[in-house]
């Protein structure tokens, strides 16, 4: 039995799906999204907001304000509401109305920008609002995930070292880049450990993350329009770029088969099957680590219409999706 008295002290760190009979490769999928702020990014918000009180930065009366696609965002608001801070998510038009919504429950305020930067598009323009913030009221702290060595730390303490512990042959690691606070930890880690894991990292196609050219990205979480600071190339040693009708139909190929992931997990599995399907000859241990959980998709991944308006009539096809319960 486990009994706790704030919402933080509770994180599943040890539930794999073994993904065989839905992508025929072998791949374990390390579940993150089983917190009460339902993804990975509880563990970096819990970790920043720490060392920010520890530095006597955070104080009764903070207000944290933070830009969030909606992940950080739900994890901050639980934060915030089980410590008695203020919180303010500046967020932009693709947030998730039910993440928004989750935010709003917990006494946090969220503002929206519509308007992209003309140099940074809407990341761009949301920092400048966290900027604008900060520099209006100093009761505001930005813990800014972009460059908080902090995000990343918690990572490395551990997510990383539970998959280490549970997969002592791991040949290959795939993980969503957003931040890159999961990647660079977990990189790290497995540099620090000297083991032979091929860290693979898993961006959307229209992200600048590792250099390429912007494009439109309408599903949140993965992905920048920004190069983010705490990104060391030197640690990864490939990248998979996944278009997002591939990461709408890797999440439905795992809905159809009862597991109901975000998006994050449907551009990871989706990009780490192409990436076995290339090394089809090798007998590998791999593991994914999925970010989140599909309830805050309901409205768009999920929803017909949300699907065929942005990227057409034929983006699921039902022969790819039906369940052959055999295989
Ligand atoms: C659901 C979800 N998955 C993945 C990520 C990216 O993780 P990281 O910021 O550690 O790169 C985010 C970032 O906001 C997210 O919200």
């Amino acid at each position: 039995m486990t009994i706790i008295s704030v919402p933080t002290d509770f994180n599943e760190e040890d539930l794999y799906v073994d993904l065989r009979r839905i992508v025929q490769h072998s791949l374990f999928l390390k579940c993150e999204g089983f917190n009460f702020a339902g993804s990975i990014k509880l563990k970096a918000a819990t970790e920043m907001v720490e060392a920010a009180e520890w530095i006597g930065v955070l104080k009764p009366g903070s207000i944290l304000v933070e830009s969030s696609s909606g992940n950080l965002g739900a994890a901050l608001s639980l934060i915030a509401a089980s410590k008695g801070y203020g919180f303010l998510c500046v967020t932009d038009s693709r947030c998730n109305l039910s993440a928004r919504r989750f935010m709003e429950a917990m006494g946090s305020r969220v503002h929206i920008i519509s308007e992209p930067a003309a140099d940074g598009g809407l990341l761009g323009a949301r920092i400048a609002h966290v900027q604008a913030l900060c520099a209006s009221d100093d009761r505001y702290v930005w813990l800014n995930q972009y460059t908080n060595t902090d995000n990343w730390k918690a990572h490395y303490r551990t997510t990383a070292p539970a998959i280490a512990r549970r997969f002592p042959q791991l040949d290959v690691l795939f993980i969503g880049a957003g931040t890159t606070g999961t990647l660079m930890g977990c990189a790290r880690y497995f540099r620090t450990l000297q083991r032979q894991v091929r860290i693979v990292a898993v961006d959307s196609a229209g992200s600048v993350t590792f250099g390429g050219r912007p494009g439109r990205r309408m599903i949140p979480g993965l992905g920048t329009s920004v190069r983010p600071a705490l990104l060391d190339e030197s640690y990864v040693h490939e990248v998979v770029h996944v278009e997002e009708p591939d990461t709408i139909r890797a999440c439905h190929r795992l809905a159809r088969r009862g597991f109901l992931f975000g998006g994050s997990t449907g551009t990871v599995v989706s990009g780490a099957t192409q990436w076995l399907s290339r090394h089809e000859d090798q007998d590998l241990t791999a593991v994914a680590i999925a970010p989140d959980l599909g309830e805050r998709y309901l409205d768009t991944i999920y929803q017909t219409n949300w699907l065929h308006d942005l990227y057409g009539e034929d983006v699921l096809n039902p022969d790819e999706l039906a369940t052959d319960l055999t295989a």
